[in-house]
């Protein structure tokens, strides 16, 4: 019974963007989830001042740098996340991967610069694995082409749109040290502050866990 318990008490979850793919949190099995929370656990959270903190761009592309992406894009998944970014994960290099649609393979971009981005811009929600519970309208450009370097150092030039182009957008951002919150209105942030709070009350109450995370995200990034 307590897992039809745990199935009701779970919070309805919205995504970044419909897909077919992803399933709301409370039909993911008990496996899944006790994988993503073990992955939430080694994602730095609001308050950590990694977060904060501008990355440096990768000079050596060797075997460590590979590890380190390989175990980003391991985490991601895990995490149920599509975007991740180095900063996320304690690491000050300018490393993010991302998968925007599950059949897809994970992607890794090292340096990567937006070179061109579109005057169109469009709105959509957002969630993020460092902020719990929290989803916002965030507004960005729709179409972006980034240069970058892949994990044996290539050169990469990605074109981008929706959510592609978006998820690109906000890791950028967190090497950077720009949160989804820095791109809302004042009220939106006061909101989402509110949510998050919510989010890790109900972590606290939940579990004696500290780093284990309860309201959470099907597709964040
Ligand atoms: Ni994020």
């Amino acid at each position: 019974m307590s897992s039809e318990q745990d199935l009701l008490s779970s919070e309805r979850d919205v995504e970044v963007e419909p897909d077919e793919d992803a399933l709301p949190v409370e039909e993911l099995d008990q496996e899944t989830r006790e994988r993503r929370d073990a992955a939430l656990a080694h994602v730095r959270k609001l308050g950590d001042p990694v977060l904060r903190a501008s990355a440096v761009e990768v000079e050596r592309f060797d075997d460590a740098l590979r590890t380190e992406i390989e175990r980003m894009g391991e985490l991601m998944v895990d995490a149920l996340g599509i975007g991740l970014a180095a900063t996320q994960v304690g690491v000050l290099n300018r490393v993010l991967v991302y998968r925007v649609h599950a059949e897809d393979e994970i992607a890794a971009l090292v340096n990567p610069v937006i070179e061109w981005s579109s005057d169109e811009l469009e709105t959509a929600e957002e969630g993020c694995l460092s902020l719990p519970g929290v989803h916002v309208e965030v507004e960005r450009p729709a179409r972006v082409r980034a240069r970058a370097r892949d994990a044996a150092g290539a050169e990469l030039v990605v074109e981008a749109e929706g959510l592609h182009a978006r998820v690109i957008q906000h890791e950028i951002d967190h090497l950077d040290g720009i949160l989804i919150l820095d791109r809302i209105s004042r009220e939106a942030r006061r909101e989402a502050m509110r949510s998050l709070r919510e989010a890790r009350d109900g972590e606290t109450a939940d579990t004696e866990a500290p780093a284990r995370v309860v309201a959470s995200d099907a597709s964040p990034a």
